[in-house]
């Protein structure tokens, strides 16, 4: 049994429902600020200011990545801290030690910790008995930190986002979620085009409806994206969900999201204005045809840049 839960008083980055929106809104603009600094620098030198000097990073995962993790890597180190990576198999952590005795294990030894876990509750756990800042780096729920970045790469292609459109076509899955909260806190309408089956979860329409959000799910997805700035795709079947769906399951979502796939006509139908998003790793051929995700339109590595300069902004948040 975990201790009892202790209110949380560090900078905790868990979910941007979280958050009021001039706060994040000054961390995408420091973001933008610090990617304009660094133009043209080796990867790897430091910034000019290093306010993380000396302060470390322990970056839990239960799940694989290549984006998140080298993207904290690399951010830590340009602002003069370090991290560490550990597995959380190999973590007494997965093996019965409780999450709320890691946390205060882990706050006597390093200043920050991100963590990207099969369960959104082990998170709040997490946070409830740490007394570091914690970030949310994916859970079976939500993954802010992409949206940090995907809201940058919106604005640097597309301008300011509050007012604008964005379209989600796939299933209403953790990334969907994140963009749910981004679309009532950045004030943007967010159509969701998705099949019933895979529609996201009532309680986050309903939040953001009791917030005043324009978030709508919408059936066709040619409809959804009349007019719209931006189409977003992402898997059909997320990490956290491949064991439990099993081969019928994984077959029977592929087979309902179909007509969802972001292809040619799709965009065409978008306009050529409209840029296409994806978090990655993309499935080439499922929720998204080559076409356009190596088309005209795509934004995706700009994205996958952006997560490196919207963490560093966060970290710096946290920790500052
Ligand atoms: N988008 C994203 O989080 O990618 P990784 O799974 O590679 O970290
Ligand atoms: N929705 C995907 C995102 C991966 C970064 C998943 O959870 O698998």
């Amino acid at each position: 049994m975990n201790a009892p839960a202790k209110v949380m008083t560090a900078k905790h980055f868990l979910d941007l429902d979280a958050f009021d929106g001039p706060t994040l809104r000054k961390m995408i603009d420091e973001a933008k600020r610090m990617k304009a600094a660094r133009k043209g620098r080796p990867k790897g030198a430091l910034d000019d200011a290093t306010p993380l000097a000396g302060r470390m990073l322990a970056m839990i995962f239960e799940k694989p990545s290549t984006r998140t993790r080298i993207s904290f890597e690399m951010g830590m180190r340009q602002l003069g801290g370090g991290t560490m990576f550990l597995d959380g198999r190999d973590m007494q952590f997965g093996h019965g030690e409780t999450v709320g005795d890691t946390a205060q294990v882990l706050s006597r030894y390093v200043d920050v910790i991100m963590l990207r876990t099969k369960r959104h509750q082990s998170l709040i756990e997490l946070a409830q008995h740490a007394t570091v800042p914690v970030i949310n780096g994916l859970t079976d729920k939500t993954h802010p930190c992409q949206l940090m970045a995907d809201v940058m790469t919106f604005e640097e292609h597309r301008g300011p986002i509050a007012g604008r459109v964005v379209t989600w076509s796939g299933a209403g899955n953790n990334v969907c979620a994140s963009w749910i909260h981004a679309a009532v806190r950045f004030g943007f309408e967010l159509r969701v085009a998705c099949p019933p089956e895979a529609s996201p979860e009532p309680q986050l329409m309903a939040w953001a409806k009791k917030e005043s959000g324009k978030v709508h799910i919408v059936r066709d997805p040619f409809d959804a994206v009349a007019g719209t700035d931006a189409v977003v795709a992402d898997t059909w079947v997320q990490m956290s969900e491949a064991d439990q769906l099993g081969e019928g399951g994984t077959r029977s979502r592929h087979n309902a999201l179909a007509r969802y796939r972001v292809d040619e006509r799709l965009m065409a139908a978008a306009g050529k204005d409209a840029i296409f998003m994806h978090c990655l790793p993309a499935h080439r051929g499922e929720e998204v045809t080559d076409g356009v995700f190596d088309g005209p339109q795509s934004a995706v590595f700009d994205e996958a840049e952006n997560r490196l300069h919207s963490q560093k902004s966060v970290l710096v948040w946290a920790l500052t």
